[in-house]
């Protein structure tokens, strides 16, 4: 009798929330098999997994407002920072930045992208990072350079392919 009184709608609310809590478990599992097996081999192997799912959690959360950055443009430095402040973010609140998610994120980018050396001032837009201009060595990026002109040369953004260029890129030597 109890469950009849539901609408159709809240029945359908509910079991949306209890198939994304179970998702979530699912990824808890795997991670938590992921780190297990990680202990008897090599380092690399074991980082793998919980890297793999932290870039769908990434594309997720980090490619809403704007277009997904990709790690490598930007040290280590940098996305620890955006992690750990992300009531913060350039005058946004990212509300759902929290424990699992904001763990399963740093996972990817830090496995994809290189520390500073100490000394070095921590960039936070990819117009300062000299690992943005490094990857670049063929191209005058046009000014102002941040996210929103990775899209005239690169096509797959969207997926985090940054290998896809436009065909007068693509073609030249
Ligand atoms: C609610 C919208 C929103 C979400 C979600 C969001 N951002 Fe941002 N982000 C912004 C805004 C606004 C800026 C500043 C853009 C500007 O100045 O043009 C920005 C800028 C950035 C920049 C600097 C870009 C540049 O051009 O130099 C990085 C890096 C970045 N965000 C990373 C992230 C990461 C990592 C996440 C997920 C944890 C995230 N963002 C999620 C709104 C968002
Ligand atoms: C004017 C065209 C152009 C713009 C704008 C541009 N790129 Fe590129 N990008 C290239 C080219 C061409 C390459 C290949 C390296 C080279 O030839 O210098 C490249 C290489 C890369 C790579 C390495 C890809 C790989 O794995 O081989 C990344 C990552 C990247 N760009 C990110 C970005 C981001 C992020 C932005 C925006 C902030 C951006 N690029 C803006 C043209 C551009």
């Amino acid at each position: 009798m109890l469950f009849n009184s539901y609408t159709g709608k809240t029945k359908k609310t509910a079991k949306k929330n209890l198939a994304k809590r179970g998702i979530w478990w699912l990824v808890l599992i795997f991670w938590s098999m992921a780190i297990g097996s990680g202990i008897s081999q090599a380092q690399g192997t074991s980082e793998a997994k919980p890297a793999e799912i932290g870039k769908e959690v990434y594309l997720e959360h980090c490619a809403s407002c704007h277009i997904p950055i990709p790690p490598e443009v930007l040290p280590t430095q940098t996305w620890q920072e955006l992690l750990e402040k992300p009531q913060n973010h350039y005058g946004e609140n990212l509300k759902d930045i929290i424990s699992i998610t904001q763990r399963l994120i740093w996972e990817y980018l830090r496995l994809y992208s290189r520390p500073l050396n100490p000394e070095e001032k921590t960039p936070m837009y990819i117009a300062q990072s000299r690992y943005f201009k490094a990857l670049h060595p063929r191209v005058e990026v046009p000014k102002p350079v941040n996210h929103q002109s990775c899209n005239s040369c690169h096509i797959g953004v969207q997926n985090l392919d940054y290998r896809s260029l436009t065909p007068p890129w693509e073609n030249s030597p």
